[in-house]
C-alpha cells in the first residue's frame, strides 16, 4: 500500500507542476500568475477540489506520446468564492501554451455540465495558445462542443471569462458567449486573425496589443466588459462581480443586511444644472441614490454616453442603466444600444431588478448613425427593456426627449414606478426646434424673426418642457424632490420584490440582432 501511495502522491506532484519549473518561471517573469495560482488566488482559502488531475491527453503522433504532462494543460474544478459555490477551469500556459486538445476539451466539458446540472456559476481563466496544432480536427470539435454549452448554459447560470493571456483564432467564441469578459492589460490579447494574416491579407501593419489588447476591447470594440492591470486585480474585480449576482435564473442574488432610516439625500438637489444644456456628471446621481461605494461599473470606456453596471440599493442589488449627459449629452447611438441592451438582458435572465436615470435628448442624428443601423440597433434596447420581466423603475432626471422617452424604460413599454423630477422635461423634441417646426410660418413672416421664434419656443417650453403633461396622464407615476428619490427607490423595488408576469408561450422572441 505504501508503494501505492507514494505512486499517487507522485503523480498529483506531477500533476502540480504542469510544464514544469523552468516554464512556471517564463510564466512569472511576463508578469503572469499560473493557472493554479490563479485558481487558489480566487477561491476562498481551502475550498479548492480539482476534478481531472491525472487527465492525459492521447495523441501521439509528432512524438507527443513522449510528452505527457497530468492535468493536459487546464485545471478544472470547484470551490467557493465569498463562501458561494463555483466551476472554474484555468488554462495551464505551461502545459503546450494552454493549447485546447481533446482531452482539455472535456475537462472543461464535465465541468461546465456539473455547473449547469447543479445551478452554479462558472469562471474561465483564459490563457491559450489555441487549438493543439497537434491534433487537428479533434481539438477544432472539442471548442465547438465548449462553445454549444456556452449556449446552453446563456441565462441558467452566470458564466464569466477572464483574458490572461492569449486568445486567439475560433477559440475566441466561448469568452465572447460568456456574460462577461475581463481583460488583463499589456499580457492579454484576443483576436479571430493575428498581426501575420492581417498583414498578408490586408497588407495592414499593426502589433497584437493595437489590434486585441485591452484597452483596444475596452473602448474600441467593447469585447472586454472590465480590464485589470494585473491577475490579482483581475481576480478581485470577478469576486467583486459575482457578489452582485444570483447563483442561477431561479435564485434571486443575496441581500446584505442594512439599516434604513430617513434615507434623504440632500447632495442630489444640486446635481443637475439651472441650464439645461449644461452637462452634469450621471455617475454623481448614481453615488447620490446607492448604497456607499456600491457602484460596479462594466463597459466603463466603451460607448461612454450610457452608463451600465451593478450597485445595491438598501442591501439589495440592482442593475443601473443611466445616460450621461458628459459624453454627446446622453444620446443614444448605435453603441449606447447595444450596451444597453446586453446588460438589460443579463439582469433580466438573473432576476435583478433594474433601475433607469434618464435624461436623453433623443437618437443621435447623421448618417454615420443610419448607415450603422441605428434603427436595427435601438430596436435592441427597446426589445430588451420591452420583455425584460424583472421589477423596473426609472427616474426622469432632466430630458426624455422623442423616441428616446419611449426606450428608456418608460412606462408604455412595462416599467413599473416611474418618477421625474421637477426639472425634467418630457416632450418629442427640444422647444427650440419644435418652435421652428410647427411655428415656421409665423416666425418668418414676423417682422423680428428672433423675437417670434423666443416667443413661441417659450411657449411650447412652458406647455411640454415639464414633468405635469406626463404626470396628468400616468405616464410619470409621481414628481419627486430629488433629495428623497434613494427613499423612494428602495419603497418601490421593495414593493416589487414578488412581482411576477406571465408571458405567452413561444420559443423564444427574434430580438433584432
Ligand atoms: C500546441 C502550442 C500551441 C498550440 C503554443 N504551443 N501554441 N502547442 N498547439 N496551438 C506551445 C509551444 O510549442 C511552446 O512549447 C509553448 O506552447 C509556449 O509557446 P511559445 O511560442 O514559446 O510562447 P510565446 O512566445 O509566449 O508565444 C505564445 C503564442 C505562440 C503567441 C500563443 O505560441 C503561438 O503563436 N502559438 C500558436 C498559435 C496558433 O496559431 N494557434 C492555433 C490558432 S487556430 P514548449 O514545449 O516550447 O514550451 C485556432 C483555431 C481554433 O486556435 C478554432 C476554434 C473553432
Amino acid at each position: 500500500m505504501d508503494k501505492k501511495i507514494k505512486s499517487l502522491k507522485e503523480k498529483l506532484a506531477l500533476s502540480k507542476l504542469g510544464g514544469g519549473q523552468a516554464r512556471i518561471d517564463k510564466q512569472h517573469q511576463k508578469k503572469k500568475l499560473t493557472a493554479r495560482e490563479r485558481v487558489m488566488y480566487l477561491l476562498d482559502e481551502g475550498s479548492f477540489e480539482e476534478i481531472g488531475a491525472l487527465v492525459t491527453h492521447r495523441t501521439k503522433s509528432f512524438g507527443m506520446d513522449k510528452q505527457m504532462f497530468y492535468g493536459d494543460g487546464v485545471v478544472t474544478g470547484y470551490g467557493t468564492v465569498n463562501g458561494n459555490l463555483i466551476y472554474i477551469f484555468a488554462q495551464d500556459f505551461t502545459v503546450f501554451g494552454g493549447s485546447l486538445s481533446e482531452t482539455h476539451a472535456e475537462k472543461i466539458c464535465k465541468i461546465m455540465d456539473m455547473a449547469v446540472n447543479v445551478g452554479a456559476p462558472i469562471i474561465g481563466l483564459n490563457d491559450s495558445g489555441g487549438a493543439r496544432i497537434q491534433e487537428g480536427v479533434r481539438s477544432l470539435g472539442g471548442y465547438a462542443d465548449i462553445f454549444y454549452r456556452n449556449v446552453q448554459a446563456s441565462g441558467v447560470i452566470p458564466q464569466i471569462s477572464a483574458i490572461m493571456g492569449p486568445c486567439a483564432g475560433g477559440a475566441v467564441y466561448s469568452p465572447a458567449m460568456t456574460d462577461f469578459t475581463l481583460m488583463v492589460e499589456d499580457t492579454s490579447y484576443m483576436f479571430v486573425t493575428g498581426p501575420n494574416v492581417v498583414k498578408t491579407v490586408t497588407n495592414e501593419e499593426v502589433t497584437s496589443e493595437e489590434l486585441g489588447g485591452a484597452s483596444v476591447h475596452a473602448s474600441k470594440s467593447g469585447v472586454a466588459h472590465k480590464t485589470s492591470s494585473n491577475d490579482v486585480e483581475c481576480l478581485e474585480d470577478i469576486k467583486k462581480l459575482l457578489s452582485y449576482l444570483p447563483q442561477n435564473n431561479k435564485e434571486k442574488p443575496e441581500d446584505l443586511d442594512i439599516e434604513i432610516n430617513n434615507e434623504i439625500r440632500e447632495t442630489l438637489m444640486n446635481i443637475v444644472p439651472e441650464n439645461p444644456n449644461k452637462p452634469y456628471d450621471m455617475h454623481d446621481v448614481i453615488k447620490g441614490i446607492i448604497d456607499e461605494d456600491s457602484f460596479y461599473e462594466i463597459h466603463k470606456d466603451y460607448a461612454e454616453n450610457i452608463i451600465v453596471g451593478f450597485a445595491r440599493l438598501g442591501g439589495k442589488s440592482i442593475g443601473i442603466v443611466a445616460n450621461q449627459p458628459m459624453f454627446l449629452a446622453g444620446v443614444l447611438d448605435v453603441a449606447s444600444s447595444k450596451k444597453g441592451a446586453r446588460f438589460v438582458r443579463f439582469c433580466d435572465c438573473f432576476n435583478i431588478p433594474l433601475l433607469v436615470l434618464e435624461d436623453v435628448p433623443g437618437f443621435l442624428p447623421g448618417t454615420d448613425q443610419e448607415w450603422n443601423g441605428i434603427i436595427v440597433n435601438g430596436a435592441k434596447l427597446l426589445y430588451a427593456f420591452s420583455e425584460a420581466t424583472v421589477p423596473r423603475v426609472t427616474v426622469i432626471t432632466r430630458k426624455a426627449y422623442g423616441g428616446a422617452y419611449d426606450v428608456m424604460n418608460s412606462k408604455h413599454i412595462g416599467a413599473d414606478m416611474n418618477f421625474a423630477w421637477p426639472n425634467a422635461e418630457i416632450a418629442v423634441m427640444g422647444a427650440k426646434g419644435a418652435a421652428e417646426i410647427i411655428f415656421k410660418r409665423e416666425i418668418s413672416s414676423a417682422e423680428d424673426k428672433e423675437a417670434k421664434w423666443k416667443e413661441k419656443e417659450n411657449e411650447y417650453a412652458e406647455l411640454f418642457a415639464n414633468p405635469y403633461s406626463a404626470a396628468e396622464r400616468g405616464f410619470v407615476d409621481e414628481v419627486i424632490l430629488p433629495q428623497n428619490t434613494r427613499r423612494k427607490l428602495i419603497k418601490a423595488f421593495s414593493m416589487l420584490k414578488n412581482k411576477q408576469v406571465n408571458r405567452p408561450e413561444r420559443k423564444h422572441g427574434n430580438i433584432p440582432l
